[in-house]
């Protein structure tokens, strides 16, 4: 029996998660999926609950579970408490908590919103890029860190860039792995030109392909022409590794490539495979509690939720498959919605999806 973890945060995060959880029990009822869920709540709601961002039962629940899906955290109510106490931190500390350090970003773009999509059809049909972005290290964690007084009473605020080899190297050898089971081809981003940090980035990563990986095609790319070529010529790429900081900045960039940022899911993986699920888009508090957020993102995360971790790839399918044929039959969400096309809210999309995992 699977045990999954079910912590839907703030926001938006209680909506989508629902119409997942509906293709859960789907796949319970109708296609054997063996599975027990259990609630926490984090974020935002896990300050509201119990005093923090990440309570301890939350924490202890996301532990033991082999899966953990995750809504969304934050929204402007929380955003006076000091740093520590903010909804941010319930996903920093389950990442760094559990090592999540490897984050798939996969930016597909579905043939039925080329139309969607801020570019032109022909830049991004056939679009298919993974980001793979450090999880656990990098700017976000380095210490030291914080805002100091200088002798001259003027504040200055600080954070410290810091990856060592082995860090460098797992995560590497995560994305070397997943180009051998796509087309072979990386290109690992950083800013070599100017932090030696992004030195050492580039000459680990160097080795590691000369050494381990000579069948993969390795290119390095600095940051800011990435973004450029991200926008300019998308489908050069194929994988993408990245520091925590680049990966965040990029994978947003490429995520709106597909359309909308509400069709993107994402794994974070630890090194055994026990992973974390959640759409790439935050808790859109301007739209929370209106039934209208897409939920597709988070059921495409269930999806990589049964091929990373729960070993369960043909299921996987099953639901991507399931969310294709809903949007050729023409239901959109309003962030993806286009003329002639049927605008429903979440709900009515979450349905929709379980009507068409049914009919397979
Ligand atoms: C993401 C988000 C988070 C991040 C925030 C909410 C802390 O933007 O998952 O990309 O910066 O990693
Ligand atoms: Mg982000």
């Amino acid at each position: 029996m699977n045990k999954i973890a079910i912590l839907a945060g703030d926001g938006i995060g209680p909506e989508i998660v629902a119409e997942a959880q509906k293709v859960l029990h789907c796949l319970q009822q109708a296609f054997g999926l063996s599975a027990e869920f259990e609630h926490a709540p984090v974020g935002g709601a896990g300050f509201d609950a119990a005093g923090h961002p990440l309570p301890g039962p939350t924490l202890a629940l996301a532990r033991q579970a082999d899966a953990i899906l995750l809504g969304s955290v934050g929204g402007p109510q929380w955003e006076q408490l000091e740093r520590d106490l903010r909804p941010e931190q319930g996903l920093l500390g389950l990442r760094a908590e559990l090592e999540l350090f490897s984050n798939l970003r996969p930016a597909i773009l579905y043939p039925q919103l080329a139309d969607a999509s801020t570019l032109k059809p022909g830049i991004v049909s056939g679009l298919d890029i993974m980001i793979v972005r450090e999880l656990t290290g990098g700017i976000y964690f380095g210490k030291p860190r914080g805002i100091r007084t200088r002798d001259d009473g003027q504040r200055e605020g600080f954070n410290t860039l810091v990856y060592s080899e082995s860090e460098i190297e797992r995560i590497g050898r995560s994305a070397f792995e997943i180009a051998r089971k796509r087309s072979r081809r990386l290109c690992s981003v950083d800013k070599a030109n100017v932090l030696e940090c992004s030195e050492l980035w580039r000459e680990v990563i160097s080795a590691l392909g000369r050494d381990e990986y000579p069948d993969v095609e390795l290119s390095h790319m600095y940051v800011d022409n990435a973004a450029m070529q991200l926008v300019r010529e998308p489908k050069q790429f194929d994988v993408m590794v990245t520091t925590n900081m680049f990966g965040d900045i990029l994978s947003d960039a490429a995520a709106m490539l597909t359309g909308s940022i509400g069709m993107l899911p994402s794994a974070s993986l630890d090194s055994r495979g026990k992973g974390m699920y959640e759409p790439i888009h935050g808790s859109a508090p301007d739209i929370a509690g209106q039934g209208i957020a897409n939920p597709l993102a988070t059921i495409l995360s269930v999806a990589m939720m049964l091929r990373y971790s729960l070993d369960l790839p043909e299921l996987a399918t099953r639901v991507e498959q399931a969310v294709g044929k809903v949007l050729d039959s023409g239901l959109r969400t309003p962030d993806i919605a286009s003329p002639g096309m049927q605008t429903v809210g979440s709900a009515a999309m979450g349905d929709a999806v379980i009507s068409a995992l049914q009919a397979t």
